[in-house]
């Protein structure tokens, strides 16, 4: 009996020791699993959380250098659809946004809704806005953010221009309160979102700063449109 007492204790410890291996190496996998997990999610949350800052209606002889100085001192890039006339008008202006890495696009020579005026006018709106700025950049705009967002598929493509629409839009021009401008577009962001807004107006630039602030610290990255249109 003796004997017979001794083996199964024997055994029970054979047992018992293999269940804590075979558990210590569960745990051990799971915990690598997990780990493993939480890097890809880390690298996915950093390469994924991209997001493009938009200013139309500029350059604007005030508010436009005073936004390229807040862009500048936070490493960001934006992307600027510019008035043709206004342009023309500032030309170091343009010529500092592309010293400086922002994405310079045409929003048409006088502003105009592109289907309300007939093809040519169309067609003359955006080449007349290309050519001011090839002028000045020595690069010809691909980019073009339609006024109202409207336009004729067929022109853009005859002359090989993008169009870029926008999906956050805070209205800043009708509410021009930097608070409600910030809270809009924080509340409405999203990975790959274009934010629109505009450099003529004083609120929507210091808006533009703090969003950028805001939307960096929850994990967001600023890139050119191009960046999120060619992915
Ligand atoms: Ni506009």
């Amino acid at each position: 009996m003796k004997k017979r007492g001794k083996r199964w204790k024997l055994t029970a410890e054979i047992l018992l020791t293999a269940a804590v291996c075979l558990a210590g190496i569960w745990q051990n996998t799971k915990e690598t699993a997990e780990s493993v997990n939480q890097v890809e999610k880390k690298e996915d949350d950093q390469e994924d959380k991209k997001i493009a800052i938009t200013f139309d209606d500029g350059p604007d002889a005030v508010f436009t250098p005073v936004l390229l100085d807040g862009l500048k001192q936070r490493n960001v890039k934006a992307s600027f659809f510019v008035i043709g006339q206004e342009a023309e008008k500032y030309p170091e202006l343009i010529q500092r946004m592309k010293e400086e890495g922002h994405l310079i696009g045409n929003h048409t020579y006088h502003h105009v809704e592109l289907t309300r005026v007939d093809a040519q006018t169309e067609q003359k709106e955006i080449e007349m806005t290309n050519e001011v700025l090839e002028q000045i950049t020595g690069e010809r705009p691909v980019f073009l953010r339609p006024p109202y967002g409207s336009w004729r598929e067929e022109i853009l493509q005859d002359m090989e221009m993008l169009p870029v629409k926008w999906n956050i839009d805070p209205l800043d021009w009708c509410t021009k309160s930097t608070g409600e401008i910030v809270r809009k577009v924080v509340t409405q962001a999203e990975e790959n979102g274009i934010i629109l807004l505009h450099d003529c107006y004083g609120p929507s630039v210091e808006a533009g700063l703090q969003i950028i602030d805001t939307l960096t610290e929850a994990g967001y990255r600023f890139v050119t449109v191009d960046e999120l249109i060619m992915d």
